[in-house]
């Protein structure tokens, strides 16, 4: 009965989630644009990715690796969200000069402010080259083998395509190694921080909001690119200029209704929506929990630090912001999966998978696949769970930070093995540097109170054959002892001197040093006893999944099928909607400014607002950024996105921005793994509060001048001409 039940919610999610569900591949557009075309989009393939002209692709910026951004402006202005810009914000920050609670506006582009080591990537070019990766390789092929032929042709792919230009590329593997294609970039070195809201704004909601609809949150900042004089990337420097773009968005005032056509482009990070029923069931009922237990202990002693005084409260923003998000998250994903039963759909999908691959002799390799696939995940979850934990513990620098310090100090020793001078020099200078970072946003006693509350934690959850020596030797308290009161590691000034001084001999002393000793210990139980393993069975459960998929797109080819995000530029598209996500409750599609102040009036402190920020709600001077006499703040739309689309642009059926992508709706992150159509919902924030904020409340109207605006009163005039040229 439940199988039949399962069976039917397949049949119907398949139908349903056609116009919505997937993240496409930009230089495939033609492959889906009819359907674009018919969901309400005006504009044609080439201008929404061209590599012989200009096309959207050109305004769409992955932000420093992890975010998205777009160019609004001739001069290389860039939007993104608060809390992609939040880490520049709070290294700009000091408690005299507090941006994060300020916020911050350069009233001139010599005011704006260098970041260094920050990135913007413009995407030149997206191939398809799975038949130049595959050459030479046969299926017989030895593992070791394969490996160097496929490297060798990776160089050969990005050398012919970056030779004689300034551009890099990398290739990337989608659909588990079933196609690869190579991403051909141009990297902006020099990105500088032009504005920001305050806190009350661009965080407003803090965690009691984030991944929460009705939603408030002015999550956006102002950023610029800077180039060389020839407008080419240049290493950060006073001499550059301000970018000039191949493309920039125009920005929509017109009013917007339900049913209107969006589409969200950007660099969503990860999906796992094909794995197997299994391995979807070890995530749900072992591995998330685990993590949300160890972060609920961390989070309740920074949450309490913070609340203590100011400068802790600074100190740990970011990090708390962090932690919290993915817990949170977790937790939604967790909810949502049980809701759908997602696990009854994979079987029941599975199920109908086997009896086709055992209908043909030449498809019984797809069977084997999932079978084989089945037993390694067994296998490799024995190894996963105390990998998780040390992850948590130690690597991710979520635990006791101490530890990171000791992880510093890896590079150091190895460098001092080498006995080669430069190398020592380079190696004690990053070391230092690293430390330097570290301490900057430490507290000893926060840090020891994370390691009493959370060893305990992990020593009930690790399975025992993996837990570090130093932790079955002796008791918590006592370890903690030694550590907080001995070990060079939680102080800054005897850990530089070390690493100023550190010869060949050094590390002798340092082995007895008790926070060493337990890093030393982790390090051991990692390296000697579960990376080999995982290796072997991560690669070899990556081989049955590529079989797996190849499987889908042979059997049944008429199944919508989209790779999985992997980091690379995608396109979504769907509707701006509002959602039924559970039994006698409805999400309407928009939420407005009178809301920030009903939640400002709950008292809670996650809504905290300034007298500014009141007086101005209060005041209703919309300006031209009203619909109805309302100000909207976000909205919802039916997009599949992902951690990463954080900041991209939301785009109407003529090309103009309407909004700033920022997150989901907590009944929406099971998205990761199954894109239910009628509850998964990304939210923006609509482009006219981000005007608002910068032109009425924060006075920095110089920006609003470098913009394109399209009005109401264009608006007939636009409709005639193309699409992509507005009017200012
Ligand atoms: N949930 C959003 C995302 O995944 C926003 C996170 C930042 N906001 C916060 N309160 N931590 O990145
Ligand atoms: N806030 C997320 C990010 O930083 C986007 C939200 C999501 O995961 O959908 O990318």
């Amino acid at each position: 009965m439940k199988k039949l039940f399962a069976t039917l919610i397949l049949s119907l999610f398949t139908v349903f989630t056609f116009a919505h569900e997937g993240m496409w591949i930009p230089s495939l557009i033609k492959m889906y644009y009819p359907q674009m075309k018919a969901d309400g989009l005006k504009l044609t393939a080439d201008q929404i990715y061209n590599i012989n002209s200009s096309s959207l692709k050109d305004a769409v910026i992955h932000f420093n690796g992890g975010c998205t951004s777009e160019i609004v402006s001739e001069k290389g202005l860039l939007l993104t969200n608060h809390h992609c810009g939040f880490g520049a914000i709070q290294s700009h920050s000091t408690v005299e000069k507090d941006y994060l609670k300020n916020g911050f506006w350069a009233k001139s582009l010599d005011e704006e402010l260098m970041n260094q080591g920050m990135t913007a990537t413009r995407i030149v070019r997206i191939d398809d080259v799975t038949s130049e990766v595959m050459e030479g390789l046969t299926e017989g092929m030895e593992s070791a083998q394969y490996q160097m032929k496929i490297r060798e042709n990776y160089g050969k792919i990005i050398k012919a395509a970056t030779e004689d230009t300034h551009y890099e590329a990398e290739i990337e593997s989608y659909d588990y190694g079933n196609s690869y294609f190579i991403i051909v970039k141009e990297v902006f070195k020099d990105i500088r921080l032009v504005g920001t809201p305050p806190n009350e704004i661009g965080k407003f909601g803090g965690d009691t909001d984030n991944w929460v609809w009705p939603r408030h949150t002015g999550d956006f900042s102002v950023f610029r690119i800077y180039v060389g004089k020839d407008n080419k990337p240049a290493e950060a420097s006073k001499d550059n200029v301000p970018y000039k773009p191949l493309h920039y968005f125009p920005i929509s005032l017109l009013p917007k209704q339900e049913g209107d056509f969006t589409m969200v482009y950007g660099f969503p990070g990860r999906t796992e929506e094909y794995i197997s029923a299994a391995r979807l069931q070890y995530i749900m009922k072992t591995e998330r929990p685990m993590r949300i237990a160890m972060r609920d202990k961390t989070m309740s002693v920074i949450k309490a630090a913070m609340r203590s005084n100011n400068e802790l409260n600074l100190k740990y923003a970011a990090k708390q912001a962090r932690i919290a998000n993915a817990w949170k998250k977790w937790k939604g994903q967790l909810i949502g999966l049980t809701n759908i039963d997602a696990i009854s759909i994979k079987e029941a999908y599975e199920d109908e998978y086997m009896k086709k691959a055992n209908s043909k002799s030449e498809w019984k390799k797809y069977a084997n696949a999932l079978t084989l696939f089945s037993d390694l995940q067994r296998m490799y979850q024995t190894y996963d769970e105390a990998y998780i934990l040390l992850n948590e513990y130690c690597y991710y620098g979520y635990g006791p930070e101490f530890l990171k310090n000791a992880s510093y100090m890896k590079n150091l020793r190895v460098a001092l093995e080498s006995e080669d001078e430069e190398k020592i020099k380079k190696a004690k200078e990053r070391a230092i540097g690293k430390v330097k970072g570290l301490f900057k946003n430490y507290d000893l006693e926060t840090d020891r109170k994370i390691f009493n509350v959370l060893t305990p934690e992990f020593i009930n959850l690790i399975p025992k054959e993996y837990l570090p020596y130093a932790l079955q030797k002796e008791e918590v308290a006592k370890v903690s002892d030694k550590i907080y009161s001995s070990s060079i590691l939680v102080d800054q000034e005897k850990l530089i001197d070390f690493i100023e001084k550190a010869n060949s001999k050094s590390f002798k002393k340092i082995e007895k040093d008790p926070g060493f000793l337990l890093y030393q210990d982790i390090e051991d139980v990692f390296q000697t006893r579960l990376l080999t393993n995982l290796r072997h069975y991560y690669t070899g459960m990556n081989e049955q999944m590529k079989i797996y998929l190849a499987g889908k797109l042979e059997m049944f080819p008429d199944k919508n099928h989209w790779p999985d995000a992997n980091g690379t530029m995608r396109i979504t598209w769907g509707k701006l909607e509002g959602s039924a996500p559970r039994d006698g409750m409805e999400y309407k599609p928009h939420t407005t400014l009178d809301g920030i102040y009903q939640k400002y009036m709950t008292g809670n402190p996650d809504f905290e607002l300034s007298d500014k920020m009141i007086q101005a709600i209060k005041k209703k001077d919309y300006g031209n950024y009203a619909q109805d006499g309302e100000l909207w703040t976000c909205f919802t739309g039916s997009n599949h996105t992902t951690g990463g689309n954080s900041g991209s642009p939301v785009i109407d059926e003529n090309g103009n921005l309407i909004g700033i992508n920022f997150d989901r709706s907590w009944e929406s992150t099971m998205s990761d793994f199954m894109f239910d159509p009628n509850v998964c919902r990304n939210i923006t924030v609509d482009i006219r509060y981000v005007l608002w904020v910068i032109d009425k409340f924060s006075g920095a109207e110089h920006l609003i001048k470098e913009m394109k605006l399209v009005t109401v009163s264009k608006k007939k005039l636009i409709k005639n001409e193309q699409p992509l040229k507005s009017e200012d």
